[in-house]
């Protein structure tokens, strides 16, 4: 028997507890990341996922969620869903109840009605009072929307302070958790990219960009902004990479370096946690001095480590 342990983005550490409980009682990997991720999407102090997360430019505020499987690759997502909080739970829904993997907007929104999920207006107070003063306060700023994202995504990557708060405007939380029988799921929700066009969706609801997951090679998930996963399929890489023969690190390394090819004046930075088949952990980021965070069953308190740092130019 194996013991279980749970990964995830430095966001999550407040919903490891419940996970790792779910791995302690027998339970399973999807439960597990659904347990600690339901607790990040309905905390009111992370803008980056779920309730009070940053709206798009009309001032909605739009979740994209996905889960996956590692034995068997079942997956489901859901993006662009407005009015619930459970948008991780509602992908896992997808992946259980409809022979598709991915539903986005108004279809989204239906299913959750239709399963009884709790409707909840999303956009706090708080966040509205970010996305209104980066949108509009500054007297000299870029009139054209392009240009004023291109400011807002700019001063992210370079102000550590930006807004006060990490990871926006293109935060999110990912879960990786392998359970005592060997299986590994994965779970990644976000609100997405700030002040984002609506209907947008980065990576997180597409299997693949953001999250993957395979018993046989290990699993890995993305936080950052999501145009440059998707279009190096940047979970899915890492999990290539070690079915390839590489090692965690060098996977991580390696699909962090791709990043660097593609032609993004919006570039910014990537982040990573990642499973290998055996269970170790690892993580790395393009960015200085991030953590991640992880709790196996023998630990009382999730722990915070530092990821590998990957020097990608322009980000
Ligand atoms: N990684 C989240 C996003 O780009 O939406």
């Amino acid at each position: 028997m194996n013991q279980g342990i749970v990964v995830a983005s430095a966001n999550g550490a407040i919903g490891l507890p419940a996970a790792i409980d779910v791995l302690r009682g027998g339970g399973s990997a999807m439960d597990a990341v659904i347990a600690g991720i339901r607790l990040v999407e309905a905390n009111p102090d992370d803008h980056t996922v779920g309730y009070s997360g940053l709206p798009n430019m009309l001032g909605d505020v739009e979740l994209d969620a996905s889960v996956m499987e590692g034995r068997g690759l079942r997956a489901g997502a859901v993006g662009a869903l407005k009015g619930y909080q459970d948008a991780a739970d509602l992908a896992r829904k997808v992946m259980e109840t409809l022979p598709h993997v991915l539903i986005a907007g108004d279809g989204a929104r239906q299913l959750a009605a239709e399963l009884d999920f709790e409707p909840r207006d999303l956009l706090t107070p708080e966040a509205r009072e970010i996305w209104s003063q980066r949108l509009h306060d500054d007297a000299d700023r870029d009139a054209s929307y392009l240009g004023r994202v291109r400011e807002l995504v700019t001063a992210s990557a370079t102000d550590p302070d930006f807004a006060g708060i990490d990871e926006i405007p293109h935060g999110t939380v990912n879960f990786i958790a392998r359970d005592r029988q060997g299986d590994f799921a994965c779970a990644v929700s976000t609100s997405g990219w700030a002040w984002k066009y609506p209907g947008r969706m980065g990576d997180s609801p597409i299997i693949g960009a953001g999250n993957y997951v395979d018993n046989r090679w290990g699993g890995a998930a993305c936080t950052g902004r999501g145009e440059m996963a998707q279009r190096c399929l940047t979970a899915h890489s890492v999990v290539t990479f070690m079915r390839c023969g590489m090692t965690l690190d060098e996977a991580l390394e390696q699909a962090m370096n791709d990043l660097a090819h593609l032609d993004d004046p919006y570039k910014s930075e990537m982040n990573i946690v990642a499973l290998d088949r055996d269970g170790n952990p690892g993580a790395a980021s393009t960015a200085k001095d991030k953590t991640y965070a992880l709790m196996t069953e023998d630990m009382e308190i999730p722990e915070e480590r530092p990821r590998t740092h990957v020097h990608v130019p322009g980000t």
